[in-house]
């Protein structure tokens, strides 16, 4: 992390875990279990059906509430999608873009993903937008050329005023949910070089500012050794955020960070 330039940011995405009923409680584990925030935003990118309740709840706690999708359509006939303004009305914050698991399960390709960055930037949300390779990827050393290609389809069109709300999150597919994380060494590498793509687009000014999260097993155990690499602003988490006392831990090692 860099605290200088940019905003740590721990995220939380509890995918398609948790009713609306457990919001409160859960919230209320997690506040009396974690530190006083210093310069490090907090948010839970909840199931839609949960945001009323972690809008309502998590505001006490300063926790910001997130989406796991939109819409790319600004309305009209897309049964069952919620559109960027519905989000931006109930008072959402922030909302994951271009996931692995909708990449995979939904067919999503980077041109739908920059769709939906575009949807929420119009709307005043700021998308966390993913990208990450996969295991193939990574054998045959094709990460770095998939990475760039991603981010560059995520961000195309975005201006510079725009990135500033934008986040990255650098997701290996194969670290996501199989208890295998990146070494802080190769997580350090891919932000790094996300870093630079974005230099080369933007300039130094925006690229020392973008916040660059790791996702992929991040946990209670590893999130202080992947938090300190300087490229690495945050991080998103899946299985951890769905236990307060491992997410708070993780809030607590980026706070240490921030100190
Ligand atoms: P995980 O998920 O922490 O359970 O690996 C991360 C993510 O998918 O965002």
């Amino acid at each position: 992390m860099n605290t200088k330039y940019r905003k740590t940011v721990i995220a939380g995405n509890w995918k398609m875990n948790m009713t609306a009923s457990e919001v409160r409680p859960f919230v209320e584990e997690l506040k009396a279990a974690m530190p006083k925030l210093k310069g490090c935003e907090t948010v839970l990118c909840v199931p839609a059906v949960n945001i009323p309740a972690m809008l309502r709840w998590g505001k006490d706690a300063k926790i910001a509430c997130g989406a796991e999708d939109v819409s790319a359509f600004a309305k009209g006939a897309y049964t069952g999608e919620i559109a960027a303004n519905m989000l931006a009305d109930l008072g959402v914050k922030y909302c994951i873009v271009g996931h692995s698991e909708r990449r995979e399960y939904h067919k999503e390709s980077d041109m739908l993903v920059n769709a939906k960055a575009r949807a929420l930037l119009d709307n005043g949300i700021s998308p966390i937008i993913c990208v990450g390779e996969s295991l193939e990827q990574r054998e045959m050393e094709l990460t770095m050329a998939h990475i760039n290609y991603q981010v560059r389809a995520a961000l195309h069109g975005v201006d510079a005023s725009e990135l500033r709300r934008c986040v990255i999150a650098y997701e290996p597919i194969w670290a996501i949910g199989t208890g295998k994380t990146a070494t802080a060494e190769q997580a350090e590498e891919v932000c790094r070089e996300i870093r630079s793509i974005i230099r080369e687009i933007y300039g130094a000014r925006p690229a020392r500012s973008v916040s660059i999260l790791y996702g992929g097993s991040m946990n209670a155990k590893n999130a202080a050794e992947l938090l300190a690499m300087p490229d690495i602003d945050g991080g998103l988490i899946g299985g951890a955020s769905l236990k307060p006392a491992d997410f708070a831990t993780i809030i607590a090692a980026a706070g240490a960070e921030n100190e």
